[in-house]
């Protein structure tokens, strides 16, 4: 992990196997300091995505960033995990060793906040999962969310969905939670499945993950070859799109992302489209634009950005 003066972010995830790779390149890259992490149940129970967070991180040889267990369920309605993406355990595929770092001793909204008001500049928050801890904190904390500089989400879309036909997971899991940061007023960037499914782990990219023999590329590597087989299983694909690392790419280089400013709206009692997020990209209503929504990705610059990380790491 470098010691750097980049961007502070905290990445609230629920790995997840593309989670997973959205940490190392957080940590990897040293023009963005992870300050913190903190886990949301999604993929899996929280109990689950939590120690798998702890494990990605251990493995990557990230010390001092404290991790720490954010809500359990979505603000309302049930939890459904997405045991056929990402297996039993979240973390299906490669074999981890125990977590060697502890949890810390706080709760995953409260370290979110400590961090945004201690930090010397504006925080960049980066959820990778549903939106609850960051709902949490700027519905229980809002003196603390005003200090956010930039709300950057994996989720959505511009199109149809992956978890039902209008709908994405992370939005799905917690709609209510993604109505709150898409209302909040503050800086807010959507990263959704019509950009983050043109970022596919093809053989060759697996390839490269594995060619050094590290224990890490070995990792990411055995990670995409679990997601691709389940990625093929449930949906057809013949290779996985990892969602994740986008949202933090974009924080690193804004140029590999692409965004217009659209309002965007969550369904929250849509019969049959709860969770979707409707996005006004030709402005056909009288809606504000409210969020910066991906619109195009630079696939090579993306993959370059990601392995450069895990090398750096391996180093
Ligand atoms: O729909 C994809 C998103 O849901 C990703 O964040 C994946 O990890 C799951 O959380
Ligand atoms: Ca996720």
């Amino acid at each position: 992990m470098r010691e750097s003066g980049g961007r502070p972010v905290i990445v609230d995830c629920d790995p997840g196997h593309d989670d997973a790779l959205a940490l190392l390149l957080a940590a990897g890259d040293d023009r963005v300091r992870l300050l913190g992490v903190t886990t949301v149940a999604g993929n899996q129970t929280l109990e689950k995505t939590t120690r798998n967070a702890l494990k990605v991180l251990g493995l990557a040889g990230v010390a001092g960033v404290p991790v720490a267990a954010g809500r359990d369920r979505p603000l309302s309605g049930e939890l459904n995990v997405a045991e056929d993406i990402h297996g039993s355990s979240g973390l299906d595929g490669p074999v981890l060793d125990l977590p060697v770092a502890e949890v810390a001793d706080v709760d995953g909204v409260e370290l979110m906040r400590r961090l945004i008001v201690g930090s010397d500049e504006p925080v960049t928050l980066i959820a990778t999962g549903p939106l609850t801890n960051v709902a949490a904190l700027l519905t229980e904390h809002p003196e603390a969310g005003a200090r956010v500089r930039r709300i950057v989400f994996m989720g959505g879309s511009t199109g149809r969905g992956n978890t039902t036909p209008y709908g994405e997971f992370n939005i799905v899991t917690d709609p209510e939670a993604a109505d709150i940061v898409l209302r909040s007023g503050l800086p807010v960037t959507m990263i959704g499945l019509n950009v983050t499914h043109q970022a596919l782990a093809t053989e060759e990219i697996i390839a490269e993950f594995r060619a050094p023999g590290t224990r890490l590329g070995e990792f990411c590597a055995d990670l995409m070859t679990f997601f691709a087989s389940t990625y093929l299983r449930v949906f057809g694909f013949e290779h996985p799109p990892v969602h994740d690392p986008i949202a933090v790419a974009s924080v690193i280089d804004p140029r590999i992302v692409r965004t217009v400013a659209a309002p965007v709206a969550v369904e929250l009692s849509g019969t049959y489209t709860r969770g979707a997020t409707v996005v006004d990209l030709h402005r056909r209503t009288d809606r504000d634009p409210n969020a910066e929504v991906a619109v195009g990705l630079d696939v090579d610059a993306f993959w370059r950005l990601l392995m450069a990380s895990v090398r750096h790491l391996e180093k």
